[in-house]
């Protein structure tokens, strides 16, 4: 049975001040049946965990670096995101890969890194999948998958999180389609059984992102290949993000 998980990726929004009243204000009123957090700004990180204590929320960075320490001038490390009570850390979100060109063999690098230290990655991916025939069979290619996913030890892989985000419902004016949250994610899932068996592919949560909101994320959440949300611009609000922590029994 996978546990629903709901993610709000604030992105570079919201002080440190604005993080910890906003986790303050929700931690009291999270549902237990599902998974909850929250990816914000590394600076806000430790003050949140402070903040959330042993309430049902996990502190989630959005990115950190393949190097656990030394002089890597900027950078913030994985061992201290899990010092300050950091669980899970997003890598190779669009805007990544996009903005700051993370190539799939650096995203692979940061995955171990995380793993290495007991930090869970959250690993973003997009539509770039392509769809083949082979005897009378369709067969999904996900290169991203296969390259992030390389070298993570059979016993970690089922611990791994996987999101699918096409690149046009992010951040876009686009309703998002349930249909196709279930086409994408149901894909992932064959090819994560095809490279690892029924048992792990079963077993790794896939999450659904872009244009998510109180409006349509039940019907996306209803969808059987669907555990969870990502979500963006919606997460901001308080009132918007109880509703759909809330959302499905
Ligand atoms: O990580 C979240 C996604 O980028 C989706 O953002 O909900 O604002 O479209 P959005």
């Amino acid at each position: 049975m996978r546990k629903p998980f709901i993610i709000a990726n604030w992105k570079m929004n919201k002080n440190v001040h604005e993080s910890v009243a906003f986790v303050k204000a929700i931690k009291e009123k999270l549902p237990t049946n599902k998974e909850i957090g929250i990816a914000a700004q590394a600076v806000s990180l430790y003050n949140m965990k402070e903040v959330a204590g042993n309430s049902n929320l996990q502190i989630i960075a959005q990115n950190a670096s393949a190097e656990l320490e030394g002089p890597y001038t900027g950078e913030i490390s994985m061992r201290s995101l899990a010092d300050a009570g950091v669980t899970y850390v997003m890598l190779g979100h669009l805007e990544r890969r996009r903005l700051f060109n993370e190539s799939n063999d650096a995203i692979n690098q940061k995955v171990l890194a995380a793993l290495q230290v007991g930090i869970i990655p959250i690993i973003c991916t997009d539509e770039e999948m392509v769809q083949t025939e082979v005897n009378g069979k369709i067969h999904y290619v996900f290169q991203q998958l296969r390259s992030v996913l390389k070298g993570v030890p059979a016993n970690k892989l089922s611990q791994v999180v996987i999101s699918y985000e096409p690149s046009w419902a992010v951040g876009s004016s686009h309703q998002a389609n349930p249909d196709v949250a279930e086409e994408g994610c149901q894909a992932i899932r064959q090819s994560l059984v095809e490279m690892y068996g029924n048992k792990i592919g079963d077993s790794i949560r896939i999450l659904y992102g872009g244009s998510v909101n109180p409006d349509n994320i039940y019907k996306i959440m209803s969808k059987p290949n669907v555990d969870g949300a990502l979500i963006g611009r919606a997460s901001l609000d308080i009132e918007s993000f109880l509703q759909m922590v809330n959302c499905v029994e």
